[in-house]
């Protein structure tokens, strides 16, 4: 296949200068995972979730779709987390958004652009749900960086209210939701202080709301 020779060569590099340091790595790797985290960010190719966080494989388990959302009829999104928290008994989740995200930003500028347009109709109806605030912002970067820290923190919410969740918190397991914004010009993450761990935790995302509408 001309052209992605070169992915199996840096392949083949990598697993080599893998093993160099760690002989046993992919032997102790095949036998289970256990990752402590699950992460659920956005497709975009310049947020890859183990390299910013600078975790190796078998660290943390992966979602990923366009604009990071988490949506309560998605079984892909759902069966995700539910094998994170039941199987592999994760004990954190980071929703991470991004700032100047693709999708966040055609929801702002109107844009078309196909099929995906349905599936960002989720990220407008954040937008609906903050649109005073946001329609106050009259910097449109700004603006959509707003809205990319209200979508991580609706996600959140969306996460906090499904079942898996609330019956794994119901049955006393430990488990922690996050809510993170990374950006992309500068390699940084941003913790939202979203810090979810019990059913009757999730009012304080109203908290949360309110003090993102201050703006930075
Ligand atoms: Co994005």
């Amino acid at each position: 296949m001309a052209g992605l020779d070169e992915l199996f060569e840096r392949n083949r590099a990598w697993a080599a200068a893998t093993i160099e340091e760690d002989p046993h790595f992919f032997t102790v790797l095949a036998e289970r995972q256990t990752p402590e985290y699950l992460w659920i960010g956005c497709s975009d190719s310049r947020v890859p979730a183990n390299q910013i966080v600078g975790l190796l494989p078998g660290d943390v388990f992966v979602h990923r779709n366009v604009a990071n959302v988490v949506v309560h009829t998605d079984l892909n999104c759902l069966s995700v987390v539910q094998f994170a928290v039941d199987v592999l008994k994760v004990k954190h989740i980071i929703i991470c958004g991004h700032y100047g995200c693709g999708g966040i930003n055609a929801v702002v500028h109107r844009r078309e652009m196909g099929l995906i347009d349905n599936w960002l109709r989720h990220v407008e109806d954040v937008y609906l749900r903050y649109r005073d605030v946001l329609e106050a912002i009259p910097d449109m970067t700004a603006r959509v960086d707003r809205l990319c820290e209200y979508n991580v923190l609706e996600q959140v919410e969306n996460l906090c209210r499904t079942t898996v969740i609330q019956t794994a918190w119901k049955n006393g397991q430990p488990l922690t939701v996050h809510g993170w914004v990374y950006r992309v010009d500068d390699g940084i993450l941003r913790d939202l202080d979203i810090c979810i761990n019990a059913i009757d935790e999730i009012p304080k995302l109203r908290d949360t709301a309110r003090y993102l509408a201050k703006g930075p």
